[in-house]
């Protein structure tokens, strides 16, 4: 049965998509096979998010500290990264959906920084869906270098203050709103340094199905229970 959409729906939903390894190891498949079928999970949310009329997704896709992994994995990581990209955009232009990147892109080879180009160009004028992908992505990194950006902009003269909103705009998006709500699959109870500085007041919700799992259904519950939290920031009353 179709589940109800509510009324009541996040703008920017961000999600930690973890759990491939377990997916695979679960159904006795090597690790890989769990990112390839964590693929499908990703065009399906993505699909989900046009049809709900959510105009914000960011998906942590991979961390700088992913580096570490066995060479093989990361190599495999970057070649299911690179057919994503090729395959994706017929999907994209479809459904309005505009690719943005986030993280260090200069850590991928020239060849994935050529089609992340040719597929942010070809989206820029998308206007459904804005999917941010996080790649080579740490918050901390992100921070600093924003500091570091802000500290040459004040030292010449270009910005006078620094506040909330000053600081914002040296982020990597400067111009995407905070995250209502992070879903972090698979169960673990921690942020894995995704987006530090903007899930300041983000709602959470840890589901424990595993990211090749998590589909309409499972994020329709995680919408759900979304629409059922009192936001207050740190007033008395809902905001
Ligand atoms: C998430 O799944 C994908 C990436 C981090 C690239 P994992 O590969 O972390 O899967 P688990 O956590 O080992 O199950
Ligand atoms: C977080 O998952 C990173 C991504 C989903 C891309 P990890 O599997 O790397 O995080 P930890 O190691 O469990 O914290
Ligand atoms: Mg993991």
């Amino acid at each position: 049965m179709k589940k109800i959409v509510p009324d009541r729906l996040p703008t920017h939903v961000a999600i930690i998509m973890d759990g491939n390894g377990r997916w695979a190891k679960q159904q006795k498949l090597k690790r890989v096979e769990g990112h390839r079928v964590g693929i499908d999970s990703v065009r399906n949310i993505t699909e989900a998010c046009h049809e709900f009329g959510i105009p914000y997704l960011t998906l942590y896709a991979f961390s700088k500290e992913n580096w570490s992994r066995p060479r093989e994995e990361v190599k495999t990581l970057m070649y299911l990264l690179g057919l994503y990209l090729e395959n994706e955009l017929p999907f994209m232009m479809e459904k309005g959906v505009r690719l943005n990147i986030i993280g260090e892109k200069k850590d991928f080879s020239k060849t994935l920084q050529a089609q992340f180009d040719h597929v942010m160009k070809e989206t820029a004028a998308n206007s459904n869906v804005v999917l941010t992908i996080a790649l080579s992505y740490s918050g901390r990194r992100e921070i600093i270098r924003a500091v570091k950006l802000i500290s040459e902009d004040l030292k010449c003269g270009r910005i006078k203050r620094i506040d909330d909103r000053a600081f914002k705009k040296y982020l990597y998006a400067p111009d995407i709103p905070d995250p209502d709500l992070l879903i972090r699959t698979s169960g673990e109870m921690r942020v894995s340094n995704f987006l530090l500085w903007q899930i300041a007041y983000t709602e959470m919700y840890v589901t424990d199905i595993l990211w090749p799992d998590f589909r309409r259904e499972a994020f329709l519950d995680a919408l759900r229970e979304f629409a059922k939290r009192e936001r207050r920031f740190g007033n008395i009353k809902e905001f």
